[in-house]
Formats: structure tokens, C-alpha cells, sequence
């Protein structure tokens, strides 16, 4: 081709592609998903999606698919990833975290795809007692290359979360090359063997972080200590290595606490120019439980999880609504208001 002729056929291209930004600054490329069948709206469990192959291992997962993807099967969708705690279940997790039912105007579960990973035999890497030689930071990236091929995507708006010993995978998935595909990390009661201080974390990239954790946790105790014969790090000194990774003092300058008089307390740091991107929830007279201010969730009937002051999953969905991911990794989302149908 004359070099003429590709020099304006590449301005062409650089236009269009600028203009189509400026129109849709938050539009990503569509996954091949996007060019699928569609898929039956509601709950998916293990048993009706085809299992995948990850380390010589057969893995499975459930998933929710929102009635706005059913609508519109061609519009790339966010997706949460979303891990069960330890000899939990994807359908425990569900009913958890309850994503399906929040219907408040900072909530927009309904917009999400969520996938409900199994853990191999119950239980998730990380953690001592986990199936030993298991890879579920590699299961994570395979399940992610199975879900861009077969749904339709949104690539900038993926994120993870989870409790107890789910909750402590995201974090060593944070940790790892494959949290690269995510634009933040939620955790309740986060099950926290595999993390021993900031430099034990292999991210190149800011992440970020949000956990909430009960005081009155007798399971994974907010202060840490001996357990399951590994050791759990001090919760409050653990998000501060994150707020460290992030790229804030070590000592706290740049965080902000707020008292809890509604029963809980948070903790908020800005890093590296991004406001607010680790966050940190203490509910004072909660226990091993997935926060949840209405009873309803999977959680609720234990005797310990009876304080009713925060609902998690809002704030979850509030946080994962925040942040995307740009060329250069994590960014804030401004004036993104999710749609519905
Ligand atoms: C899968 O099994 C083969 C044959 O036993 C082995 O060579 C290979 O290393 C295994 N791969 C993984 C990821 O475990
Ligand atoms: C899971 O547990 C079953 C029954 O205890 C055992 O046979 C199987 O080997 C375990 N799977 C792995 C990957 O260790
Ligand atoms: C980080 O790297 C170390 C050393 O290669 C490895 O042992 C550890 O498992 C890695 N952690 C994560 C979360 O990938
Ligand atoms: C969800 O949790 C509630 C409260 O513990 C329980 O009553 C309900 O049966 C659960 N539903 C499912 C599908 O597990
Ligand atoms: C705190 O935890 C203990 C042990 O699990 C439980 O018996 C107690 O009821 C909990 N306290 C509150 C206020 O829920």
C-alpha cells in the first residue's frame, strides 16, 4: 500500500476510534460471547453448566445470569466472581451475598453476571487446609476465558469476592498476575493464612481492596493468632500492608476513620491518586458472618451473626460500581450509573 494512502487510512482509524471513545468512554471491546446464543436468566447451578478443565482437574461453578442480559445478550454485562467460604457451596454463596435482590439506586446487582466458583473439595488455595497441588488462581483465569467466550463481557468491569477462606483466595488472588484481570476485590471475615506483610504480595499494579470483619469473630478472629496450623494476620495491621501496596505511608497519614455510632467503623484510605480505594469495615458485635442488615441471607440464622448494623452486599456492589479497568490498571469510574432494563 502507498504510504500516502496508509498514513490517511491510520488517521481514519485514529479518529474513529477517538470519536467512538469520547461517545462511550467506558465502552470495551466485546467479548466472543457477545456474538453467542443467548442464556436463560436466574440461577445456574453446578450441575446445568458445563464443567471446565484447569490443572488436569475437572472444576465447576454456578452462575447468575440477570434479567438485563437475558434482554440484551449482545451488551457486554460486569461480572463478580464471587468464592464460598470453606466446605461452603456456590448456592450458599449465593444466598450470601444475595447480589440477586439488591434493588437500591446505588445497588445495580441486577446488572451483574455472577459466577459462583466450587472450590476443589470445598475449600480454596491459600489456606492450610486446602487440597494440596490445587491452582485456583489458575482455575480463575481459565474459568474467566471460558465465561469471555461463551457470555457477553464487559472486560473493564471484572471483580471478585468472598468469605472466610473464599474471602482469603481473593486476597491471594489480588496478589497474583491473574488479579490483573480485575478492577477490585471485595472480602467478609477474609481467611488471611497466605498473607505475612507487604512485600508477601506479588501484584505489579494498585488494587482495589475492600473487607469487612466482625469483632466478635470466635472463627477468624480480627486479631489474628494461630490457626488450622497456619497464622492469621492482625486484621486492622493487614489492610494497612494494603493501603502500603497501594502506595500510602506505612503509618496511616492518609487514612481516614470514621466512628461507628451505627455499630460499626470504617476505615478509608486514598493511595496514589485514587480516592478511597482501600476500605476497611469493622462491625463490632458481628461474627463469622457475611454482613447483612435484613436476615435474609445464608448467614443469618447462626447465633452469632445476629448484628443486623450493615449491609454489606450494598456496600460491595457501591465499591465494585466505583472502579474499572483502564489501559494502566485500576481506575475510578466517574458518573458511571450502571443501566437496567
Ligand atoms: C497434567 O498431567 C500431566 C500428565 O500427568 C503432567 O505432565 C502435567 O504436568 C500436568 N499439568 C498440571 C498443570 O498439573
Ligand atoms: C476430594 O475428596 C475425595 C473424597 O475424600 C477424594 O477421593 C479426592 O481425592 C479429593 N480430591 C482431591 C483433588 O484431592
Ligand atoms: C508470589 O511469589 C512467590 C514466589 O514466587 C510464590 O511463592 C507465591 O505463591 C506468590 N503468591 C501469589 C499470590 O501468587
Ligand atoms: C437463604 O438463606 C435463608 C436464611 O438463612 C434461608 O431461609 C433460605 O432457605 C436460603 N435459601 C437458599 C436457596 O439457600
Ligand atoms: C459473640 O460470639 C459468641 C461466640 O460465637 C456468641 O455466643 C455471642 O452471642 C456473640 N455476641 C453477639 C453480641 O452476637
Amino acid at each position: 500500500m502507498p504510504s500516502q494512502l496508509k498514513a490517511i487510512l491510520t488517521t481514519l482509524l485514529l479518529l474513529t476510534t477517538s470519536s467512538l471513545a469520547s461517545l462511550s468512554p467506558h465502552l470495551s471491546p466485546p467479548t466472543p460471547g457477545c456474538s453467542g446464543t443467548p442464556h436463560p436468566p436466574g440461577f445456574h447451578d453446578t450441575t446445568t453448566t458445563p464443567p471446565i478443565h484447569s490443572g488436569n482437574l475437572t472444576r465447576t461453578y454456578a452462575i447468575y445470569i440477570p434479567p438485563s442480559y437475558a434482554a440484551n445478550p449482545h451488551h457486554p454485562h460486569p461480572l463478580i466472581l464471587d468464592y464460598h467460604g470453606n466446605n461452603g457451596n456456590p448456592l450458599n454463596q449465593y444466598n450470601n451475598s444475595r447480589y440477586f435482590d439488591i434493588d437500591t439506586p446505588l445497588g445495580q446487582g441486577q446488572s451483574y453476571i455472577a459466577v459462583y466458583p466450587a472450590g476443589m473439595n470445598g475449600s480454596w488455595q491459600s489456606a492450610p487446609y486446602a487440597v494440596e497441588g490445587v491452582d485456583d488462581v489458575r482455575f480463575t483465569g481459565d474459568l474467566l476465558d471460558h465465561l469471555r467466550r461463551e457470555y457477553c463481557i464487559d472486560t473493564t468491569r471484572i471483580y471478585a469476592s468472598g468469605k472466610s477462606n473464599g474471602g482469603g483466595f481473593v486476597d491471594y488472588l489480588a496478589c497474583s498476575d491473574v488479579g490483573d484481570q480485575f478492577a477490585a476485590f471485595a472480602m467478609s471475615s477474609a481467611a488471611l493464612y497466605s498473607d505475612k506483610g507487604v512485600a508477601q504480595c506479588n501484584n505489579s499494579k494498585p488494587r482495589a481492596i475492600l473487607e469487612s470483619h466482625g469483632g466478635n469473630d470466635s472463627t477468624i478472629s480480627y486479631l489474628g493468632g494461630p490457626r488450622s496450623g497456619g497464622f492469621l494476620p492482625d486484621v486492622r495491621e493487614w489492610i494497612g500492608w494494603w493501603a502500603v501496596r497501594d502506595g500510602c505511608a506505612a503509618d496511616c497519614e492518609d487514612c481516614k476513620e470514621v466512628e461507628g455510632e451505627n455499630g460499626y467503623e470504617v476505615l478509608r484510605y486514598d493511595c496514589g491518586g485514587l480516592e478511597d480505594v482501600v476500605v476497611h469495615y469493622e462491625v463490632f458485635e458481628l461474627g463469622h458472618c457475611w454482613p447483612s442488615s435484613t436476615g435474609e441471607n445464608s448467614d443469618s440464622a447462626r447465633s452469632y451473626c445476629g448484628d443486623r448494623s450493615l449491609d454489606f452486599t450494598s456496600v460491595v456492589l457501591e465499591f465494585f460500581g466505583r472502579w474499572r479497568l483502564g489501559s494502566g490498571g485500576v481506575e475510578m469510574a466517574e458518573g458511571w450509573r450502571g443501566w437496567r432494563t
